[in-house]
């Protein structure tokens, strides 16, 4: 039989296929085209695709602990080989957030280091309609697991008191900062890099830091970045955060951002902004930082220092340094930085201007490492000008979370009313998962989640109740993004099912 034309068409039609050979009937949904917000770096072109999932934890939530959990944006990471995509559409995984040193609006206090464990089912929301508030909270759906406490080798617990003492350097470690009050390890936690054998670093503000813990939280070792950066006051270390040295990190200005290469072998820390020498006393000097590398493939008790970069943060109109909050390595040389205001929900204003998470790339920057600018006399950019042999890093804008349609989506505002639905002031983590669809291979989820500095209404902090006169949520977004080339190690869930192993955590399942 000659076929008819109908049947050549529907033939065809049946045959339409993607450019991967797939058949576009069995294509994944995706954010709706228009919402895309292209840009270039390095000759690849990255694209924001808008907001897709938004969620919270009360802010009256406590942790296992019994003490109301909080602080979360300081670092969060995605559990390794538990991301999955289910046959119902969702994702699931463990998101790991750490806080960083508790409810310290008073001052310091003798908060002990931690981690909890969220499990979360991620529902993305292409749609271009504007949900309720009470509907976007479906989009990503949170469980706490539960908590996991950080110790010394000798088993006494971190603090966050501040380092107003310092414990001489042993053989095994550099000096460290501790609390005068009980000799405890001061750590004001910051950034979190989970290693595939169940060890992790944690970066700090106070020395600033980066600790590697074992699987079960306990101390391995410390490692101390180079002199440019450590605090000095007339030339002796001085790890308080309660005012700035005459030389390194400012007060409560540490290792913000920490990430690791694909290969696990090199750590990156981001310093949140400048150095005192290079401007880093006044908003409108600070914006010139330090992105600094570390050789972390061998066990070599202090890894040696193998690069470091300078970031130019961006800036407000009025000139005031946005500083960085957290780094996320993306592939070799590229990097999502973190820079924000402190405005939004528990800020000082309702209006934020400025949340982004933004690219940078260290190919074409100066490697100012075992150079000159390492002595904390000779500053890299004195009175916020940066020295004229220096080659920044490129610094490129990239996803807004403060995007007024995008936030309207998921019944979320920026400015006035201050109310629940207010954008969060302070954003301080970033994790890529990837997104599995094979016709957009460099597409991820960007998860970023907020520090509500323990502000609620109905605290508990070491076991006393307290009011901090307002509720302020720990909320969740997900943005979904393409990132050409981007290597993501170990997130995603292998073809073998996950065992369930050994228990490290020291606390029981409570939820
Ligand atoms: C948190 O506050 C809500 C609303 O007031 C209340 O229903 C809930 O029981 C509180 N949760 C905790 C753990 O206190
Ligand atoms: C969503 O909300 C925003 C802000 O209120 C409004 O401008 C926009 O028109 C709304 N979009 C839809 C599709 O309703
Ligand atoms: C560091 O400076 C603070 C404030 O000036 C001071 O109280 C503290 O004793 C100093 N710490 C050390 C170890 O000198
Ligand atoms: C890191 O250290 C390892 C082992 O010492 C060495 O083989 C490697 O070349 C180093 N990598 C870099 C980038 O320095
Ligand atoms: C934020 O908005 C509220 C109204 O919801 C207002 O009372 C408050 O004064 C505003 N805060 C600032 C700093 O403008």
């Amino acid at each position: 039989m000659v076929p008819t034309l109908s049947w050549i068409i529907v033939a065809l039609s049946l045959h339409i296929t993607t450019s991967n050979g797939r058949p576009s009937s069995t294509r994944l949904p995706e954010p709706d085209p228009s919402y895309a917000v292209p840009v270039e770096l390095g000759g690849n072109t990255y694209i924001n695709k808008g907001l897709v999932a938004f969620g919270l934890i009360p802010s009256n939530f406590t942790d296992s602990t019994g003490n109301t959990m909080g602080g979360f944006g300081s670092a969060i990471a995605l559990k390794r080989g538990l991301f999955a995509r289910q046959s119902d559409g969702t994702f699931t995984g463990t998101i790991v957030a750490q806080p960083d040193r508790g409810f310290n609006v008073d001052g310091t206090i003798d908060y002990q280091g931690r981690q909890h464990q969220i499990d979360f089912v991620l529902l993305p929301f292409y749609g271009t309609n504007n949900l309720t508030f009470d509907a976007a909270l479906t989009t990503l759906k949170l469980s706490y697991r539960n908590t996991l406490l950080y110790t010394e080798r000798n088993d006494a617990a971190t603090t966050g008191l501040d380092a107003l003492a310092i414990r001489p350097s042993t053989s095994a470690d550099p000096p460290l900062p501790e609390a005068p009050s009980n000799d405890h390890l001061s750590l004001d936690a910051e950034g979190l890099v989970l290693n595939a054998d169940g060890t992790f670093w944690t970066s700090d503000e106070y020395g600033p830091y980066i600790y590697l813990f074992s699987e079960q939280a306990e101390l391995i070792k410390a490692i101390q970045p180079p002199q440019a950066i450590l605090p000095l006051v007339k030339g002796e270390l001085n790890f308080t955060s309660d005012s700035d040295p005459d030389t390194g990190r400012a007060g409560n200005q540490g290792f913000e951002g920490l990430t690791v290469s694909a290969d696990g072998h090199t750590l990156y820390a981001l310093l949140q902004s400048a150095t005192i020498q290079d401007g880093g006393s006044d908003k409108t000097t600070s914006r010139f930082t330090r992105l600094v590398a570390f050789n972390v493939s061998s066990s070599a008790a202090q890894p040696p220092l193998v690069g470091e970069w300078v970031v130019p943060l961006p800036q407000s109109k009025k000139g005031k340094t946005y500083a960085s909050s957290e780094l996320h390595f993306v592939s070799d040389n590229v990097f999502l930085v973190l820079s924000r205001d402190s405005d939004g929900h528990g800020g000082d204003d309702n209006n934020s201007a400025y949340k982004q998470a933004d690219l940078i790339d260290i190919t074409d920057a100066t490697d100012i490492h075992n150079t000159e600018f390492d002595d904390p006399s000779k500053p890299i950019s004195p009175d916020g000008e940066l020295d004229s042999t220096i080659n920044p890093a490129t610094y490129v804008s990239f996803v807004s979370f403060i995007d007024d349609t995008q936030l309207a989506r998921f019944g979320l505002h920026n400015g006035k009313p201050a109310d629940q639905t207010l954008i969060d002031a302070k954003w301080e983590s970033l994790a890529l998962a990837p997104v599995g669809d094979p016709d957009f291979p460099d597409d991820y989820f960007l998860f970023t989640v907020s520090d509500n500095d323990f502000i609620t209404t109905q605290g508990i902090s070491l076991g006393q109740p307290y009011n901090a006169g307002l509720d302020n949520d720990n909320q969740f977004l997900v943005f979904r993004v393409t990132l050409p080339g981007a290597s993501v190690p170990g997130v995603s869930r292998s073809n073998r099912r996950p065992g369930l192993g050994k228990v490290p955590w020291r606390q029981e399942i409570i939820q």
